[in-house]
């Protein structure tokens, strides 16, 4: 197309008329031609580089290869269109409305784990945060995120597989919106795929921060709520609030003495984990008291795949490829979870206690520990009943506005840290509610419209104060009950 431009252009230049009067017109002409050829050139350049939070222009990250998106916006002046609109035209100054009417007679104390918080930022409590060390950080990052008077910045650097990336900055920018004025100015970097990178040996030294969905207790990696709590629309899993409000008035559609007396698994088994594997064998309801079902994502994605998992007195978790977010929906059901000891950990699971909301499963013997949970479990009705409530009203506290107070927390205690003030980089585009929804597709924008927030009435939970030996009380207790359970096989 460029190139048609030019030979026109040449060829105009040759037939130059001579007589003054015609040169001007004819300067003209050509100076309106090399404008347009200009402006053909800058919408390749538009639609074949510019990075959006959609994924435009993006490759898969080198560490977790997935096939990448295609968009169907045909040709490149109309992808153009789309991303000059989007992205220059939507975003406004949008200046931060009026302090939130906060009632601070409202103030509630956050939920025990957000101690979690204290410790997760513990390595950097001495060093602090420096412009370098975060910029070291990039080289396992996806995205980074700078927020600087309330207004987000993205610079992009790879592709997150389905959606995952919109939807995490969707629920950055409901943060803002919700808590106007009191998030503070922050610089990170984010990595959207499943396993933690931050490995504690190899990184002992000079830890980097990474922000991400999970992390293990090897790793250096800071857990962050995962995409699925506003939505994961290639699943038709919609917002956690009304995913959880539909699955516990799913769960009390049959009390537990009328559901089925056996442990019960559903899902992926080919996600190379090897506890998915092992489980495979566990199928077998006389010998195990256990069914194992593949699941169909088609067809599940159709009928809504959590309708599926009600009705069993027993659930089991087994982790993906790293953790999973199918733990929430599966504590949510009020069946009691035999939870296969998991290597990651989100942001909300370490709160959770054995035998008080979960049954503890070890790895190894995997079949006859899951026979043991579940025969126990008939042989202690009430019990068993209690502690899937129990699950059920864990999940239950941990509402939108915890998940939103949780980041709020996490956020302004990292904040702390930085010892520079943040500053969106060029290369930084600014995102808010407008661009992002200007650029998601149809279904897409039905699922974060549906998980939108409005300004908070209350203020954000008190976070409880750094206290160690808080935590290591509660790591012993948990060991200490692992062990009783693992005696009793
Ligand atoms: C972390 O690195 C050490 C040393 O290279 C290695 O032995 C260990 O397996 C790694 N840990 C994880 C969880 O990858
Ligand atoms: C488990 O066993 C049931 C019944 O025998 C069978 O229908 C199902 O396909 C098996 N599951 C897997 C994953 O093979």
């Amino acid at each position: 197309m460029a190139m048609g431009l030019r030979s026109k252009l040449n060829h105009g230049n040759s037939s130059l008329p001579r007589s003054p009067p015609y040169l001007f017109s004819s300067v003209c002409l050509l100076a309106f031609l090399s404008l347009a050829a200009l402006l053909v050139l800058k919408v390749d350049d538009v639609a074949y580089q510019t990075k959006t939070v959609a994924g435009h222009n993006l490759k898969p990250t080198p560490w977790h290869l997935f096939e990448p998106k295609v968009f169907d916006e045909g040709t490149s002046y109309s992808r153009a269109t789309k991303i000059v609109q989007c992205q220059y035209f939507q975003c406004r100054s949008n200046a931060i409305p009026n302090d939130p009417q906060l009632d601070p007679s409202k103030l509630a104390s956050c939920p025990a784990f957000f101690r979690y918080i204290h410790r997760d930022l513990a390595p950097w409590s001495k060093s602090r945060i420096s412009l370098q060390r975060v910029m070291e950080a990039k080289e396992y990052a996806a995205f980074r995120v700078v927020i600087v008077g309330g207004r987000l910045f993205v610079d992009f650097y790879y592709a997150c597989v389905q959606s995952r990336m919109m939807f995490t900055v969707w629920g950055l920018l409901q943060l803002l919106k919700r808590y106007p004025g009191l998030v503070p100015d922050v610089d990170l970097m984010f990595d959207c795929m499943d396993k933690p990178a931050i490995n504690r040996t190899e990184h002992r030294s000079r830890p980097l921060p990474l922000f991400r969905y999970c992390t293990t207790n090897e790793h250096f990696d800071i857990p962050f709520p995962d995409w699925s709590f506003w939505g994961w629309p290639e699943v038709n899993v919609g917002p956690w609030d009304a995913e959880f409000r539909d699955i516990k008035r799913g769960s009390r559609s049959r009390s537990w003495p009328k559901k089925w007396p056996y442990a019960y698994w559903k899902g992926n088994p080919d996600v190379g984990s090897p506890i998915r594997s092992a489980l495979l064998e566990c199928n077998n309801t006389k010998q195990w008291r256990t069914q194992i079902l593949r699941q169909d994502w088609g067809e599940e994605a159709r009928a809504g795949y959590k309708k599926s998992k009600l009705s069993s007195q027993y659930k089991i978790y087994a982790e993906g490829y790293a953790w999973s977010v199918s733990l929430k929906y599966i504590l949510s059901c009020g069946s009691l979870t035999l939870l296969i000891a998991p290597q990651y950990e989100d942001f909300f699971t370490r709160g959770l206690l054995p035998k008080k909301n979960y049954w503890p499963v070890p790895r190894t013997d995997l079949c006859p520990n899951i026979k043991q949970a579940v025969d126990w479990g008939n042989s202690h009705p009430a019990e068993a009943a209690a502690m899937g409530k129990a699950g059920q009203d864990y999940m239950d506290t941990l509402n939108m506005d915890r998940v939103y107070d949780y980041m709020f927390h996490l956020l302004m205690e990292y904040s702390k840290l930085q010892d520079f003030k943040p500053i969106p980089p060029s290369s930084a585009q600014e995102v808010c509610i407008e661009s992002l929804l200007c650029f998601a597709e149809p279904k897409q924008k039905q699922f974060l419209e549906q998980s939108a927030t409005s300004l908070a009435s209350m203020p954000p939970c008190v976070l409880p104060n750094a206290d160690g030996r808080i935590l290591k009380r509660w790591k012993m207790l948990k060991e200490r009950i692992m062990k009783d359970v693992a005696q009793q096989t």
